[in-house]
C-alpha cells in the first residue's frame, strides 16, 4: 500500500471580489432569482444535481422535451434522455441573422478580419453542404488539421450540423501524430490548409497531410483551405480546394436532428504516457456544461471581448473558443500566431488594440512572460481587462501574483480553473463571488462534487491524496473510442463508484482545493510522498526564478532525492551561490525534508505542445534511461539540455 501524500506549502493571502463584481455577476443574478442567499447555500443546493442541471438548462440550451435529466449507469451517463438536440441549434442557428461579431481574427502577419454570426452561419452551411456532397453521413468521422484561423470553427460546426463526428488534431502535431489519429478514428474526409504562419515562418500543413495520408485508406477526400497561397502538391483524385468546392455551395443547410446523447466529437488526449486516448463527447450535456461554466466563471456579458488564448486543437479551445462562446453569443478574439512574435509584447498589444475584457491563458504562458519582465505589458494600455483566467497546470502563487499585478493591474480576479479533456468543462473553479487564494482553483463549481481520497479510498478532509469526482456531470466524457475496458480501468477502477482524475491534490480547512500535480509525478522522499508542484512553487517564489521542474532520483537512504531544474529570469547570473540560495529557499519555504539535493540551471524545459512540463522525460534523461517517443513535445531540443545541465 502506498503512503498518503503530505502537504507543506501554506498560502495565506486572500483576494476578495469587489462588491461591484459580485452584484453584477451572472451567478448572483441567478441566485437572486432562486432565492439562494450565498455561495455556501448555492454549493449546497446544487448538490441535487438533477434539479440543478435541469433548472440551469432552461436559460442556456434549447433542449426541449426530455425524459430524464440524468440516466446514470456506472460508468456511463446519459443526459436529457429521449430529447433531440444538436449543439449547432444553439451555437449557430439561433444567431443566424445577427450582425454581431463572432470572431475578431488577427493573423500573425497582422491582418485583422471580423466574422459576424450571420457570416459564420453562411460559411458553415456551405461547408456542411460540401461534406454532404462528398457523402459524409451522420456518425461518420471527419479529420480536421487546421491552425488558428476562423475556418477551424467553421469546419467543426459544419461537421456537427450534419451530425458527423469531428476529430481535430492540433496543427502543431507532426504528420505521424496526425496519421495515427486518422487511422484510429477512421476518418472519411480530412479538412486542412496549404500552410500557416507561426513564429515568423510558415508551417507546411498540406505537405504534412500528404505524408500522413499516403498509406491511409479510409480517407477519401481532402478539402484544402488556402491560407498563405504557398505552392502545394496536388492529387487530383483526392484533393479539393475550399475556394472551388466549398464556395459554390448553398448558404443554407438543415441541421441534423441528432439525439441529445449522440457523439459530437473525439479529441485525443496528448497522452503523457501510452497510446493517445480518443475521448468521446456528446451534444447536449457538453453544451450545457461548457455554457454554464463560461457564463458563470468568466461572467461574460453582451459587450465583453473574450480571449481564450489556447489553441482550438485542445479541449480548452473546443469548449471555450468554439462552442461555449458561440452558445452565449459573445465576441471572441482569435490570434493565429506565437505569443512573442515579433516581440514579447504581442499579446499586450492585441489586448489594447481589440479592447479585450476577459483573458484566459495558462501558467506556462505566464511564466514565459515573467521571464521577459514586466516592462513589456507596461508599454500597453491594458485597462480594458476586467477578469483573468488560468488553466492547464497548477499556477504557482508567485506567477499568480505577477499576473494579478502586471496584467490585471490589481483589479482583476484570477479564475484558476481545474479541469481535463475528459471533464469537457471546468470542474473546480472560482466564481465572481468567491474569495481567491493564489495557487488554489478554490472549490468545485455548483453541480459538481469533488473529494480527496487516500490510498485506501477513504475521504481525507484536511490533507493530500487523490482527486476524485463523486457524481457524474453533464460535460463528462462518454468513453474512449473503441476502448471500453481502458475507459473503465483508467477512470473507474482505482476507487469504487467514483471518477479518478489522476491528479493529487489537497483540501484546506476552508474546503479549498490545491492541485499538487499528476499522481505519476509524485516524489517519495524519506518516506514522505510530496507533490512536485509544491516544491516547484517554492522555487518560483524566489525572485530570480521564472520556471522550475523537480524530479526524484533514486537515493540509497531517502528513497528519492530531489533534483530541481531551474530557468532564471533575464539578466540573472548563474553561479553556485545562487544554487545554494535556492536549496535553502525551498527548505525555508516548505521544510528541510524537501530541500533539493541538486539545483541545475537550464534555458528550457521539455514541454508538451499544450505547455505542460514533461517530468517523466526529464527524469528518464537525468537517469540515463530511454526517453521514448518525443513526438508530442513542443521543444525536443530541451531534452538534450537536461542531459548536459550543470
Ligand atoms: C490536466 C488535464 C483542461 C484543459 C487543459 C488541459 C492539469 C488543468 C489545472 C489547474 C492545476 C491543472 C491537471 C489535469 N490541470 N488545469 N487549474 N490547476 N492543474 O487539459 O490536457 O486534459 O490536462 O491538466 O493535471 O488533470 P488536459
Amino acid at each position: 500500500m502506498k503512503k498518503d501524500v503530505e502537504v507543506y506549502l501554506k498560502e495565506k493571502r486572500i483576494f476578495s471580489p469587489s462588491k461591484e463584481l459580485v452584484e453584477n455577476s451572472n451567478v448572483k443574478k441567478w441566485m437572486d432569482k432562486q432565492n439562494i442567499k450565498d455561495y455556501d447555500a448555492l454549493l449546497k443546493k446544487s448538490q441535487d444535481i438533477e434539479w440543478f442541471w435541469g433548472e440551469v438548462a432552461k436559460d442556456l440550451i434549447s433542449i426541449g422535451d426530455y425524459e430524464k435529466v440524468l440516466d446514470w449507469k456506472l460508468p456511463y451517463a446519459k443526459w436529457f434522455t429521449g430529447a433531440k438536440y444538436n449543439i449547432v441549434q444553439d451555437a449557430l442557428d439561433r444567431h443566424k441573422d445577427s450582425d454581431k461579431i463572432a470572431y475578431i481574427f488577427e493573423g500573425e502577419p497582422g491582418e485583422v478580419e471580423n466574422t459576424t454570426y450571420k457570416q459564420l452561419y453562411g460559411e458553415v452551411c456551405k461547408l456542411a453542404n460540401a461534406l454532404k456532397e462528398l457523402g459524409v453521413k451522420k456518425g461518420e468521422r471527419v479529420g480536421i488539421y487546421l491552425p488558428m484561423i476562423v475556418q477551424l470553427p467553421v469546419a467543426m460546426l459544419a461537421c456537427a450540423k450534419i451530425g458527423a463526428i469531428h476529430s481535430v488534431v492540433f496543427s502543431g502535431f507532426s504528420a505521424k501524430a496526425f496519421q495515427d489519429r486518422m487511422i484510429d478514428c477512421e476518418a472519411k474526409v480530412v479538412i486542412t490548409c496549404d500552410s500557416f504562419y507561426r513564429n515568423g515562418k510558415t508551417v507546411p500543413l498540406k505537405k504534412q497531410t500528404d505524408e500522413a495520408l499516403e498509406k491511409v485508406d479510409c480517407v477519401e477526400k481532402v478539402i484544402v483551405y488556402q491560407r498563405t497561397k504557398e505552392e502545394v502538391s496536388w492529387n487530383k483524385n483526392k484533393d479539393l480546394w475550399w475556394h472551388d468546392f466549398v464556395e459554390k455551395q448553398e448558404m443554407e443547410c438543415e441541421t441534423e436532428k441528432t439525439d441529445a446523447n449522440d457523439t459530437l466529437f473525439f479529441l485525443y488526449t496528448s497522452g503523457t504516457t501510452g497510446k493517445p486516448k480518443g475521448i468521446i463527447h456528446a451534444h447536449a450535456g457538453y453544451a450545457l456544461g461548457i455554457s454554464l461554466t463560461l457564463k458563470w466563471v468568466f461572467d461574460l456579458k453582451e459587450n465583453d471581448v473574450w480571449w481564450c488564448a489556447a489553441d482550438i486543437g485542445w479541449i480548452t479551445g473546443h469548449s471555450y473558443i468554439v462552442y461555449a462562446p458561440l452558445i452565449l453569443g459573445v465576441t471572441s478574439l482569435m490570434y493565429e500566431g506565437a505569443p512573442v512574435c515579433p516581440q514579447p509584447d504581442r499579446w499586450w498589444e492585441l489586448i489594447a488594440k481589440h479592447k479585450v475584457s476577459v483573458l484566459y491563458t495558462s501558467p506556462t504562458a505566464i511564466r514565459l512572460f515573467t521571464r521577459y519582465g514586466e516592462e513589456y505589458p507596461q508599454k500597453h494600455d491594458l485597462s480594458s481587462l476586467r477578469l483573468l483566467g488560468s488553466v492547464g497546470e497548477p499556477i504557482n502563487p508567485e506567477a499568480w501574483m505577477w499576473y494579478y499585478k502586471y496584467i490585471g493591474n490589481e483589479k482583476c480576479q484570477i479564475m484558476d480553473t481545474w479541469w481535463q479533456t475528459e471533464t469537457g468543462s471546468h470542474v473546480i473553479a472560482p466564481l465572481p463571488i468567491t474569495d481567491l487564494k493564489p495557487g488554489s482553483a478554490t472549490k468545485p463549481l455548483p453541480g459538481f462534487s469533488a473529494a480527496i481520497f487516500n490510498e485506501k479510498g477513504k475521504e481525507v478532509e484536511n490533507g493530500g491524496g487523490n482527486l476524485v469526482l463523486l457524481k457524474p456531470w453533464p460535460g463528462m466524457l462518454r468513453g474512449i473510442y473503441k476502448e471500453p475496458e481502458r475507459y473503465q480501468k483508467t477512470y473507474w477502477d482505482q476507487f469504487k463508484n467514483v471518477y479518478s482524475a489522476g491528479d493529487i491534490a489537497r483540501q484546506d480547512k476552508d474546503g479549498y482545493f490545491w492541485i499538487q500535480g499528476r499522481s505519476d509525478d509524485v516524489l517519495s522522499v524519506a518516506g514522505h510522498r510530496v507533490g512536485n508542484s509544491e516544491i516547484e512553487s517554492a522555487l518560483v517564489s524566489h525572485p530570480s526564478v521564472a520556471e522550475a521542474a523537480v524530479i526524484g532520483k533514486p537515493h540509497p537512504i531517502k528513497g528519492e532525492s530531489i533534483t530541481a531544474y531551474v530557468i532564471v529570469k533575464k539578466g540573472i547570473k548563474l553561479n553556485d551561490a545562487l544554487k545554494e540560495e535556492l536549496r535553502n529557499h525551498v527548505a525555508e519555504e516548505i521544510g528541510k525534508i524537501v530541500k533539493p539535493q541538486e539545483v541545475l540551471f537550464v534555458s528550457d524545459l521539455p514541454k508538451t505542445r499544450s505547455g505542460k512540463i514533461m517530468r517523466r522525460i526529464i527524469k528518464a534523461k537525468a537517469l540515463g534511461e530511454e526517453v521514448g517517443d518525443l513526438s508530442t513535445l513542443a521543444n525536443p531540443e530541451a531534452v538534450e539540455e537536461i542531459g548536459n545541465a550543470k
